[in-house]
């Protein structure tokens, strides 16, 4: 009988199956380092492109003028693992029948949340409702979303968030 325990010393294997799992153990080996080398490569050399993509955040009556409210829109190229965290927010600004500014949710300076106080007509960190600075620390104003209204429906243009 042939297979395990049967070489000359008891515990060899046959040769063609010692090359076989040999090789499937160096395909497998070279498979793991791709899947985790590639995606870390293309971040650190900047490859990954992040595309720009139209999200819908909702209809246009269901924003009230002079009112600035936070929407939810979905990352533009999330990660497969990313869950969760693929969604991402902006405050939106509806100045005028047609007008709308969207800022990023995060402050221009380290990056923190920001909140919308309506009573004080400011973002904190203070920025003002236009998104300049109002005090510091914040270096300059609030990144912008480019947004348009397309049939009934506003959208904001995607872009990877800013990192000051
Ligand atoms: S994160 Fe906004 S002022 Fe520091």
């Amino acid at each position: 009988m042939k297979g395990v325990g049967s070489g000359s010393n008891g515990n060899a294997l046959d040769p063609d199956r010692r090359r076989f799992l040999a090789g499937l153990s160096i395909a497998a080996g070279t498979i793991a380092a791709l899947v985790v080398a590639v995606p870390s490569i293309t971040f650190l050399l900047g490859l990954r492109k992040a595309p720009n993509v139209w999200r819908r955040v909702g209809r246009l009556d269901e924003y009230r003028p002079g009112t600035t409210v936070k929407v939810a829109f979905l990352d533009p190229s999330p990660l497969p693992w990313a869950g969760i965290t693929a969604r991402t927010a902006a405050w939106l600004r509806r100045s005028g029948d047609q007008d709308f500014t969207a800022f990023s949710i995060n402050c221009t300076h380290l990056g923190c949340p920001l909140r919308w106080l309506p009573e004080a007509d400011l973002f904190l960190c203070p920025c003002y409702k236009d998104g300049r600075v109002a005090s510091g620390p914040p270096p300059k104003s609030l990144i912008r979303y480019p947004v348009r209204v397309r049939d009934g429906w506003v959208e904001i243009l995607t872009s990877p968030i800013p990192i000051t």
